[in-house]
């Protein structure tokens, strides 16, 4: 098989099947498109979903110091204020005077890349904040932001979920939701966009406990991609130096993947220390500690939260599994999607549209539905519907054939080696299942 890193226009291609197949659209499309906003279609929904889910799964399911919720993206003025978002969460805007385009200045080598002109002006901090008006008046006092991150949602939300789940640090509370940031220039895709969704935990601990947390989350996080299948050689972690830290952080690494346009971030790791609970308890009044009743100590936890992007990460993946190679003298494309993550995990495909096949193959599909996502698919002929699927992901085909009105069995074929077996009808569900387990 052909290596990702052997095709230079990786992204365009990525960008071409998204759009060809139903990964995504540009969103406002017959509009002519709206400002780098995209729309996920029937396979990208699937897709996104299940990185959310294998994010979950990691997170909270498999886990009893981890709880999750579901906060409110329309929020209050005084959450970002607490926060330091208002005051600080700026980018460097500069503006071309000869061409009049706008560019975060940490991004551009001193030159207009729209225009090559130099003559720039001097970077002035732009807040990213999406503002807006709750209510039918606009004024002060109903102004609003949608959320730019999804973690303060965790911190004002400290007391009520200590109390209602009984949990003590260390624990968790995880959130996965859409996020909205002005970003200057979106770029590369859904790499970097101005609406898109974050899988984020704050992890609570005792101070002393913090590095030690750090350190813990690090290696977790890195094996979580690695293990639903980004090459060891596409991830690495790079730390932050210590001018390159935000406001809130005593230390930060990135996860990392190598994007054809070079190491880039999927995810932050930070020790955000106690800042985000003692702002919040500052600015509301309100006491947001914990009480351990055993030692009668009382103590503001540390967090520490890794914080990825699902739209980001959903575009690793798909980057990470382009392939072509070529079998039985045909070129296909294919995305060696690890099965979690595949949109569809089985496609049923009768194979042709004959009256006695498609009953038999629907009785298939019915068996498959309960343990698998599934396409069925009558139209083309096998090969090329064997192709449609592989470009898209999908792991087992199951073709229904007329020797399988004869004998009840059905053959399955695996996407990555073609190879076909022979498996009874009354069998393939449970087969299907037992090879879908990782
Ligand atoms: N709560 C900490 C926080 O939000 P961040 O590094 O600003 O940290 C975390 O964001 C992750 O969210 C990033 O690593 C990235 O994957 C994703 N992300 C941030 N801005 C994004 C954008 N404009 N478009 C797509 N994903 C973004």
């Amino acid at each position: 098989m052909t290596e990702p890193a052997q095709y230079p226009d990786l992204v365009d291609r990525i960008v071409n099947l998204s759009k060809r197949r139903g990964f995504i659209f540009p969103s406002a499309e017959i509009y002519g498109g709206f400002r780098s906003t995209y729309d996920y279609g029937p396979l990208g929904v699937l897709l996104l979903r299940n990185v959310k889910d294998a994010w979950w799964r990691s997170m909270v399911q498999l886990r009893d110091d981890v709880v999750g919720i579901d906060a409110a993206i329309l929020s209050s003025p005084r959450i970002w204020e607490a926060s330091g978002h208002l005051a600080n969460f700026t980018d460097p805007l500069v503006d071309c005077r000869n061409c009049h385009e706008r560019w975060r200045a940490d991004k551009i080598e001193g030159t207009c890349p729209n225009c090559g002109s130099a003559d720039l002006t001097e970077p002035r901090a732009f807040n990213l904040m999406f503002k807006t008006y709750a209510g039918p008046v606009e004024d002060e006092a109903t102004v609003a932001y949608l959320r730019p991150e999804t973690a303060q949602g965790m911190f004002v939300n400290f007391m009520n979920v200590l109390t209602t789940t009984r949990k003590k640090p260390p624990f968790g509370i995880a959130q996965v939701g859409k996020s909205f940031r002005n970003e200057i220039t979106p770029q590369n895709f859904v790499f970097r966009t101005r609406e898109f969704e974050q899988m984020e935990m704050e992890y609570f601990v005792p101070p002393a406990e913090a590095d030690t947390w750090f350190h813990y989350w690090l290696e977790e996080r890195m094996r979580w991609y690695l293990d639903l299948g980004i090459p060891a050689d596409q991830l690495r972690l790079r730390h932050h130096d210590a001018d390159e830290l935000s406001h809130y952080s005593a230390a930060t690494a990135d996860v990392e993947f190598l994007f054809p346009w070079g190491w880039d971030e999927l995810e932050g790791i930070a020790n955000r220390t106690d800042y985000d609970l003692k702002a919040h308890a500052a600015h509301s009044g309100e006491r947001l500690e914990y009480f351990d009743q055993a030692s009668g100590e009382r103590y503001v936890p540390y967090v520490i939260e890794p914080a990825a992007g699902a739209t980001r990460t959903m575009m690793a993946f798909l980057l990470a599994a382009y392939r072509e190679d070529e079998v039985g003298g045909e070129r296909r494309t294919v995305l060696a999607l690890d099965p979690r993550l595949a949109p569809y995990q089985v496609a049923v495909l009768p194979l042709s549209k004959n009256d006695a096949l498609v009953p038999l193959s629907r009785e298939v599909l019915g068996l498959l539905q309960p343990v698998a996502v599934c396409d069925f698919d009558v139209t083309q002929s096998i090969g090329r519907r064997y192709r449609r699927q592989d470009e898209v992901g999908t792991p087992f085909c199951v073709t229904v054939d007329f020797e399988s009105l004869e004998d009840r069995a059905v053959t399955v074929r695996h996407r990555d080696t073609t190879e076909q077996v022979r498996v009874p009808i009354d069998r393939v569900a449970q087969e299907i299942a037992q090879r879908l387990r990782p």
